[in-house]
């Protein structure tokens, strides 16, 4: 007998492909990104940056691509909710018109490769005009490393999957926790209730270990292939994941699938909305009353709805078709269990599909390209 094998399955450390090898390192990764970098208090602490290192930001601009660019979207809700004025700009948009940049703005390019040309651009300009710049990257020597003032490493490990996976989570718990440092630097004391935020952040890798154990997502995944379209919504950082949920979705199953803030579904995404059109619905915990309203708007026209919010959430349980519970946390957490869920529904579809999952037709890991 001949065995069938490749060098690159003992890689894939016996997974069928990397992207589900790296969805499932997430707690690892997430452990890395945070260890030492919380305090038993609560606080944080940054080697490079040490308290003060931002006291004299006026605003924040984020610039990033794709996954990325969600990443900051979700890292801007901490930062504006607490009095700090931020921005997330899609960086192949920012390098044609960029933002006015004022004496203290700070501009933190957010690449996990380091290497993306319309994010290098956007930094190429903020350097210009005199803008302080932060890379927020996975990679060691990159180029926007490299260029940027200053360095944040979010200590992933290297991501082979052309999806971003373990890569968003690190991500996130990176600029959760710079963003907590720019909050206590510019506002001069600790966000509200910040000691439950890092205690959340902490407890990530644990509560991401079980959402990977008990996730029920392979069973949806064979009811749901085969609609009209997906469509993905959600409010604060259940925004940004439902934006990051439709990417991958798309992007692994060649399905249409986009992804709207829930506020924005009565502006022209309702008109797409049937029996056909599976909506998913993220729920972080906050602003229950308007998200729970807007999954009723989705199922008034008869859309199957599979929600994932918090295991206690009785009321979401109720109202959606489906549910995928995460372990009840702080929404700032909650959001990145959210995402994992996600990440699953679109590895199961695509594999269904029978898709490249990790090399997706005409995309590329890293887009070094304007
Ligand atoms: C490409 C990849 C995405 C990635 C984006 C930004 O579009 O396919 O997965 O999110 O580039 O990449 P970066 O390395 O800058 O995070």
């Amino acid at each position: 007998t001949t065995v069938d094998w490749q060098p690159e399955d003992a890689e894939r450390d016996g997974y069928e492909h990397y992207m589900l090898k790296e969805i499932n390192e997430q707690p690892k990764a997430l452990d890395r990104t945070i260890r030492g970098r919380i305090q038993d208090d609560g606080s944080v602490s940054l080697s490079s940056f040490p308290l003060g290192a931002f006291a004299d930001v006026s605003d924040v601009q984020f610039v990033a691509c794709g996954t990325s660019h969600h990443a900051a979207l979700y890292a801007r809700e901490h930062l504006v909710e607490q009095g700090v004025p931020a921005y997330a700009f899609r960086a192949g948009e920012y390098a044609t018109t960029p933002a006015p940049i004022g004496e203290n703005t700070l501009v933190v390019a957010v690449t996990q490769s380091g290497e993306t040309a319309d994010t290098l651009q956007s930094v190429r300009h903020a350097r210009e005009a005199g803008a302080r710049t932060l890379a927020v990257t996975n990679v060691v020597g990159s180029t926007a490393a490299r260029e940027c003032d200053d360095a944040l490493f979010i200590r992933a490990g290297p991501e082979i999957g052309v999806a971003a996976t373990k890569t968003f989570s690190s991500q996130v718990a990176a600029l959760s926790l710079l963003g907590e440092r720019i909050v206590e630097d510019v506002t001069g004391s600790p966000s509200e209730g910040h000691a439950e935020r890092a205690a959340a952040f902490r407890r990530l890798p644990t509560d991401v270990q079980r959402v990977l154990e008990e996730s029920p997502v392979d069973r949806l995944a064979d009811e749901y292939r085969g609609c009209d379209a997906y469509f993905f919504i959600g409010r604060g950082v259940g925004h940004p994941v439902a934006l990051e949920g439709a990417l991958k979705f798309k992007e692994i199953t060649y399905e249409h699938a986009e992804g709207f803030g829930s506020a924005q579904l009565k502006h022209g995404p309702l008109a797409l909305v049937t029996e056909d059109t599976p909506v998913v619905a993220v729920f972080d915990g906050r602003h229950q009353g308007k998200a729970l309203a807007n999954v009723e708007e989705v199922r008034a026209r008869g859309a199957p709805v599979i929600a994932i919010g918090g295991e206690g959430s009785r009321e979401v349980r109720e109202l959606a078709d489906e549910f995928l519970p995460v372990p009840d946390t702080h929404p700032d957490a909650t959001g990145v269990l959210a995402n994992v869920q996600l990440q699953l529904v679109s590895y199961h579809v695509a594999d269904l599909l029978g898709r490249a999952i990790d090399k997706p037709r005409n995309l590329a890991k890293s887009v070094t390209v304007e």
